[in-house]
């Protein structure tokens, strides 16, 4: 019963510059429903640890740079989540690029690459710079296709990951 009014918990963390990414954040979280879904833009590395022990499900995203790369700023935040990060932890990983360029929304695919050893990415989403009504859906997914890990989790204290 104490299980009963729990509201799994989900972190989402964007690094943005002009605003986009942190838009596909802010629809994320519209669209979580009953879930406790806080948005942190361009987190202090330093907050990173207390953010991602306290979540059942961390949602991190980043736009692209030079040749679909990383930002050099989103490493710092990177590097915390990679150090403090459980094994196994639920993780989307998502972005906003442009398909002007040829490696479009690269940083999604280096990102979820570089976490796969410490985390289990479950899904990646990639927008066209500013999201769009037509992109609700893919979000939808994007939510569920994460929450639907949470099912077969094993209730622990502070959260239900296994
Ligand atoms: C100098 C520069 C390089 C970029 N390189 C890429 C790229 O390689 N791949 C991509 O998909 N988008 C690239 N973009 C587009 C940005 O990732 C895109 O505008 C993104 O939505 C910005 O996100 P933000 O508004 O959250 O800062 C580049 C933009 C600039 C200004």
């Amino acid at each position: 019963m104490a299980l009963t009014n729990y509201n799994p918990k989900i972190v989402i963390l964007p690094y943005s510059m002009t605003g986009n990414t942190r838009a596909v954040a802010d629809l994320i979280r519209d669209l979580s429903g009953d879930y406790a879904a806080e948005i942190h833009p361009n987190p202090d590395p330093k907050t990173v640890p207390d953010l991602i022990r306290s979540t059942d499900i961390l949602m991190i995203g980043t736009y692209s740079w030079g040749n679909g790369e990383i930002p050099e700023g989103f490493s710092p935040i990177l590097d915390a989540v990679k150090s403090h990060a459980e094994p196994g932890l639920i993780t989307g990983v998502f972005g906003t690029g442009d398909s002007f360029y040829p490696a479009f929304c690269g940083a999604v695919d280096r990102l979820a690459e570089d976490l796969h050893d410490t985390c289990f990415v479950a899904e990646r989403l990639k927008i066209e710079l500013m999201p769009q009504p037509s992109d609700i859906d893919r979000c939808r997914t994007f939510i569920h296709t994460l929450t639907s890990h949470l099912a077969i989790a094993t209730p622990t204290q502070g959260g239900i990951r296994s």
